[in-house]
């Protein structure tokens, strides 16, 4: 895994920005797999000022990760309305590219199985973009997934429902269950841009990093990708053995020529 460590959060997020651009305009036509959270915000506020700048999204497919069961795409908390909010409804991504299961599906698992097909008849993801949860997880793939599940309804943990707590009103109650690409949809994405702020995942960062490959770190699965990236800014990587080695390869995070 290549792993870039940025002197703070503002260089970590310019820096994913930077990545995701690079992409968009090597290829038009990029499928992009997105995420949501509050690190993919000023990630995505980056993108918008990018595209007012010229960048454009128009050829772009986007598949996002995960979406709560039971919420229809309009609910305010859905990933749905938080994709418009972020990004969608201000830049020219046209709506009918951009994917996310459906989280008010009569049947979730067939919505599950339906969209994992989708991926697979849109080419599969060139990048996909991740944050990671306090517990590891990515998407909403909780400690114990399955290293080779595909897209499928997950239970979220008590952990990850007070996290994202703070994203619903104080009387409305965060979704039980979500419907999430699984670890091996996710591997199968070309490339891997995982970010990560904050000392509060620094124990989830070492895990995924220098832990063993193990389901309750679903992160550790990025191990096996032959070409994942992780951004992080010094608190993020502050749990790391070999954060000098990391910052030796790569000074302030950047490519290093060698002669
Ligand atoms: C949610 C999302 C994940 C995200 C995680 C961390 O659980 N399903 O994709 O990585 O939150 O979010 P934050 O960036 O808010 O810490």
């Amino acid at each position: 895994m290549k792993v870039l460590i940025l002197e703070d959060a503002g260089a970590a997020y310019d820096r994913a920005a930077g990545l995701i651009a690079d992409e968009i305009t090597a290829n038009h036509r990029a499928v992009l797999g997105l995420a949501t959270g509050g690190t993919m915000l000023p990630i995505y506020e980056r993108l918008v000022i990018r595209h007012r700048a010229g960048l454009s999204l128009s050829g772009i497919t986007s598949f996002n990760l995960d979406e709560y069961v039971g919420l229809a795409p309009e609910h305010p908390q859905s990933y749905r309305s938080y994709m418009r909010r972020a990004l969608f409804d201000l830049t020219d991504i046209d709506p009918a590219l951009t994917h996310l299961p459906r989280g008010d599906a009569a049947n979730p698992m067939v919505e599950a199985e339906r969209y994992e097909d989708r991926i697979r008849r849109a080419g599969g993801i060139d990048l996909q973009l991740l944050g990671i949860g306090r517990n590891g997880h990515i998407g909403f793939n909780e400690p114990t997934s399955s290293l080779g599940s595909r897209t499928r309804v997950k239970t979220l943990t008590r952990q990850t429902r007070e996290a994202n707590s703070r994203f619903f009103g104080p009387d409305e109650t965060v979704p039980a269950f979500a419907i999430t690409m699984g670890v091996g949809t996710i591997l199968d994405a070309r490339q891997c841009l995982l970010v990560a702020t904050g000392d509060d995942k620094a124990r989830a960062v070492a895990a995924m990093i220098e832990g063993p490959v193990s389901a309750v770190c679903p992160a550790s699965a990025l191990q096996m990708h032959p070409k994942a990236v992780a951004v992080l800014d010094r608190p993020a990587a502050s749990a790391l053995q070999l954060g000098d080695y990391y910052r030796h390869v790569h000074p302030d995070g950047s490519e290093r020529e060698i002669r």
